[in-house]
C-alpha cells in the first residue's frame, strides 16, 4: 500500500487493519506521535489526515492509502508556525506528552478556522486529554496563534 506521510511517499506491505499510529511510530520510526488510551479518548496521537485532525490510534493504516498524512515532524506553513510560536511563546508543556496531538488539533483548528470563537476553541480541543492540566495556556496560545495570523 501506499502512504503519504509528511509529503513523502512510502510503502507499506503489512496488515492494513493494523491502526496507523502504529505503523508510524514503528515502522517509520515517526514517534512525536503518542499513544495514550488507545481507543480515541485523549487526543495523543492525532495526526492530520487530508488536513483534518484524525486520532491514529483507531484509524486503520487503509483508510490512509492514498490520502495526505502530516505528523508532528512534517508540519509546515504559517499557521504551523504561528502555533508552534506561540505554544513556545507561553510555554505551554509541562510533561509534554499530550501536546504533539494538542498542537495538531490546534492547527486543524485554525486552519479551518482562522479566527476562532472561544466556544469554537473548547469544542475542537475538547477530546484532547492533559494529565498536566494546561488547557489554560493551550487556550491562550491557541487566541494568540489566530491573532498573529491575522496581522
Ligand atoms: S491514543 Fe488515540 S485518542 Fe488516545
Ligand atoms: S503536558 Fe503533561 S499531559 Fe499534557
Amino acid at each position: 500500500m501506499r502512504l503519504q506521510i509528511n509529503g513523502k511517499r512510502m510503502e507499506y506491505s503489512g496488515d492494513p487493519a493494523v491502526p496507523l499510529l502504529w505503523v508510524l511510530r514503528e515502522q517509520f520510526k515517526l514517534t512525536g506521535t503518542k499513544f495514550g488510551c488507545g481507543i480515541a479518548q485523549c487526543g495523543a496521537c492525532t495526526v492530520h489526515l487530508n488536513g483534518r485532525a484524525t486520532r491514529a490510534c483507531v484509524t486503520p493504516v487503509s483508510a490512509a492509502g492514498g490520502g495526505r498524512v502530516v505528523t508532528i515532524e512534517g508540519l509546515s506553513g504559517d499557521t504551523a508556525e504561528a502555533v508552534q510560536n506561540a505554544w513556545r511563546g507561553l510555554d505551554v508543556p509541562q510533561c509534554g506528552y499530550c501536546q504533539s496531538g494538542q498542537i495538531m488539533t490546534a492547527v486543524a483548528l485554525l486552519s479551518q478556522k482562522p479566527a476562532p470563537e472561544d466556544r469554537d476553541i473548547d469544542a475542537a480541543m475538547t477530546g484532547n486529554v492533559c494529565r498536566c492540566c494546561t488547557y489554560p495556556a493551550i487556550r491562550k496560545a491557541i487566541q494568540q496563534a489566530a491573532e498573529s495570523l491575522e496581522g
